[in-house]
């Protein structure tokens, strides 16, 4: 199924993955906006990169988790490349790391919140522009952890596991309207996220991984667009972790 001439919108894509699906979609003819929170240089270099290989974007500052921000994010993504076929709920939502008997409260609620209500929200200021369109594809980058935790993650699994959870009602009712909706799970991938994880864990991690080294935010650039091109694909989550755990 060919992307081109649709307009997607990547949230947090100024850096690491949502800056690898951002490139990877205007690859692939798709006229994309570049969401950003606080890193506008970024941002408007992944736009730079893009148009120089000739394709289509726009950098929009918008905080992910707030409702006006993206409902206005989303009707400006409108006016200047049309109407979004495509949504990539990618924006990293922070969280304190903690032992679970430790663990803030205020912290924990936050992440909740910040995680799922980027996803509620930013579907619901873009499913009426798909429906526009007669259809529209959503992907929600997850995480490994939301099925195979680790110390210190019982926020972050737990709102991961609620995004995945939406991902599945959300497949059953939007797709009677022609909006699929799926998951991307990567694992432990090489961002700015990552960057604090010493190199021994690290080259543990891919000697642990069946395909022996740890993910490139391209590799998980390449499971979205595979998965925005299976037409008949709704309601999965994809793993993309080399095959580091199997579900
Ligand atoms: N890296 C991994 O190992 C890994 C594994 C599993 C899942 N994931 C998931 O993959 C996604 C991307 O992670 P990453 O590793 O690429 O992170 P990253 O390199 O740290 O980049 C984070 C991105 O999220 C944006 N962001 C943060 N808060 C935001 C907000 N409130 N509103 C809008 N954008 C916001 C940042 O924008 P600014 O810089 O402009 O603020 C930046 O573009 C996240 O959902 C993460 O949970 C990552």
């Amino acid at each position: 199924m060919s992307l081109a001439g649709n307009v997607a919108l990547v949230t947090g894509a100024s850096r690491g993955i949502g800056a690898a699906v951002a490139e990877a979609l205007a690859a692939e003819g798709v006229a994309v906006a570049v969401n950003y929170f606080g890193s506008e240089d970024a941002a408007k270099a992944v736009v730079s990169r893009i148009q120089a290989a000739g394709g289509k974007a726009l950098a929009i500052k918008a905080d992910a988790r707030d409702r006006t921000q993206l409902e206005l994010m989303a009707s400006m993504v409108k006016a200047e490349l049309g109407p979004i076929g495509i949504l990539v709920l990618n924006a990293s939502i922070g969280f304190p790391m903690a032992s679970f008997l430790e663990y803030p409260w205020e912290g924990f609620e936050a992440k909740l919140m910040g995680e799922l209500g980027a996803a509620f929200h930013g579907c619901r200021a873009v499913v009426p522009q798909m429906l526009e369109r007669k259809g529209g594809s959503i992907i929600a980058i997850t995480s490994g952890l939301a099925r195979n935790p680790g110390w210190g993650f019982c926020a972050h699994s737990a709102a991961k596991a609620g995004l995945e959870g939406l991902v599945r009602a959300l497949a059953c009712e939007l797709g009677p309207m022609g909006i699929r909706v799926n998951a991307v799970a990567p694992g432990l991938t090489l961002t700015d996220a990552t960057a604090h994880i010493q190199d021994k864990h690290k080259k543990a991690a891919a000697d642990h991984t069946p395909l022996r080294r740890n993910g490139q935010a391209e590799d998980v650039a390449q499971a979205v667009v595979g998965l925005l091109q299976a037409g008949f694909v709704t309601g999965a989550t994809l793993p993309v972790n080399g095959g580091s755990y199997v579900f």
